[in-house]
């Protein structure tokens, strides 16, 4: 399936600023003009808003794998409900979070795998097309920074069922990105995320003009 939207997600470890710069994000697109949509997982359309309730209730106690799956069923629903529609129509598509986060979370935090790689390629798949971002914008920070942000007074976000894993989860979450990083090297940038709000913005927006405005 041919389309001219491009498809950038945000990607990084909890509290690394994602959804901040998301927000400016769009005040930029809008200022230039971008057809785009902005959208999140798990979630985005309700079914899947549905499944990332249950994912992150820290009452559900649950496997890795269950885990997992859910994941890429949220997943699979918001790209065939919501992402294509968007692309198919030329537009642009914010993501905050994509397939790498349950490659870094679920395959080296959880320690899952390739079983991760396997259950999401058959969730992107979409007749016969795996429909992988054109760019994730990769936020870095190592997990004092990232953990520190989420818990300081007046963070704005509940305490979710991951945010509660052991540190030592969270070091193998980042530890996890930066092999993605060094396997998917084409499909990343890499922007440091322990930096001012406006210098991480900067960054990105960078990455953004290089993007939808070559040359
Ligand atoms: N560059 C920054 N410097 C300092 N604090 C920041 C920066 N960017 C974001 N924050 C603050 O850190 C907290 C977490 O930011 P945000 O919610 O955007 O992260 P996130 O990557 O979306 O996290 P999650 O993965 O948990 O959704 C917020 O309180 C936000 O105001
Ligand atoms: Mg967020």
């Amino acid at each position: 399936m041919k389309h001219s939207g491009k498809f950038i997600v945000l990607e990084g470890p909890d509290g690394s600023g994602k959804t901040t710069q998301i927000g400016r994000i769009e005040t930029y697109l809008r200022e230039r003009g971008v057809d785009f949509i902005s959208t999140r997982e798990p979630g985005g359309v309700l079914v899947a808003e549905k499944i990332r309730s249950v994912i992150l209730d820290v009452d559900n106690a649950m496997s890795g794998l269950t885990e997992c799956l859910l994941y890429a069923a949220a997943r699979r629903e918001h790209l065939m409900q919501k992402v294509l529609p968007a692309l198919e129509q030329g537009k642009t598509v914010i993501c905050d979070r994509y397939i790498m986060s349950s490659l870094s979370y679920q395959g080296y935090g959880r320690e899952l795998g390739e079983a991760v790689l396997d259950i999401n390629k058959r969730a992107i798949n979409v007749n016969g097309a795996e429909y992988w971002p054109d760019m994730n914008i990769y936020l870095d920070v190592t997990p004092e920074i990232g953990l520190q942000r989420i818990h300081a007074k007046h963070a704005g976000r509940e305490i979710n069922r991951l945010d509660l894993e052991a540190e030592e989860f969270h070091r193998r979450v980042r530890e996890g990105y930066l092999r993605l990083i060094r396997e998917y090297e084409a499909q990343f940038t890499t922007v440091d995320a322990s930096q001012s709000e406006d210098k991480v913005f900067a960054d990105i927006k960078e990455v953004l003009e290089s993007l939808l405005f070559p040359n």
